[in-house]
């Protein structure tokens, strides 16, 4: 795989006043970065190291797990997330969301009260399971690749993505991350794909 830091898809300032500058930059340069440094000292001259980041991820359990995982999660989150975000799903996404929530409002439910909900350290997923779309919350650094989900949106649950900007009010962070952050032509585009079930998807799950 390859050990550089994915660019960020927006400066750090961009996602300001959702999401600070110090927040992003801290997020993105000591936690972000931090797991990718630890995965590649984990690594170093394995052969594992030559394969892909979701290989690793299918591969492994432990640290190698936890931080390839996190690498994973991140560079999933930053594009989750748009300076122009925010509003409702549209195309075929939202004709999802009607049949599998009723409607954007009951969807918005869902996802806040899983994230509420979610104790600890983790994340917030919505995800097509099988085609089936569902929110989901998994611990730590746990995704569903490992279940046969495509995550289709993340949202970061650690307290390093939001307690600068928001305290201990998770709520409030999930709020404005759907109001005004969530990328929903990013979450189209991998409704799309979702379909076709990559195979990485399927012997992740068969493992
Ligand atoms: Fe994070």
């Amino acid at each position: 795989m390859d050990f550089t830091l994915k660019p960020l898809p927006y400066s750090k300032n961009a996602l300001e006043p959702a999401l600070g500058r110090e927040t992003v930059t801290l997020h993105y340069e000591k936690h972000h970065a931090g797991y990718l440094h630890k995965l590649k000292k984990l690594l170093d001259d394995k052969p594992e190291a030559s394969e892909s980041l979701e290989w690793i991820i299918c591969a492994s359990d432990g640290p190698v797990f936890d931080n390839a995982a996190q690498v994973w999660n991140h560079d999933f989150y930053w594009r989750s997330m748009h300076p122009d975000g925010g509003g409702n799903p549209s195309g075929e996404l939202a004709s999802a969301v009607a049949e599998a929530f009723g409607g954007i409002d009951a969807l918005r439910q869902a996802f806040l009260e899983a994230g509420e909900a979610h104790f600890g350290s983790g994340w917030l997923w919505l995800v097509s399971d099988r085609g089936h779309l569902g929110v989901t919350s998994t611990p730590d650094a746990d995704l569903p690749l490992r279940y046969g989900g495509v995550a289709l949106l993340a949202i970061d649950l650690w307290e390093h993505a939001y307690y600068l900007d928001y305290h201990n009010e998770r709520r409030r962070y999930l709020e404005t991350y759907l109001d005004r952050l969530a990328n929903w032509e990013f979450a189209s585009t991998n409704w799309s794909h979702a379909a076709m079930r990559p195979p990485i998807v399927r012997r992740c799950a068969e493992r």
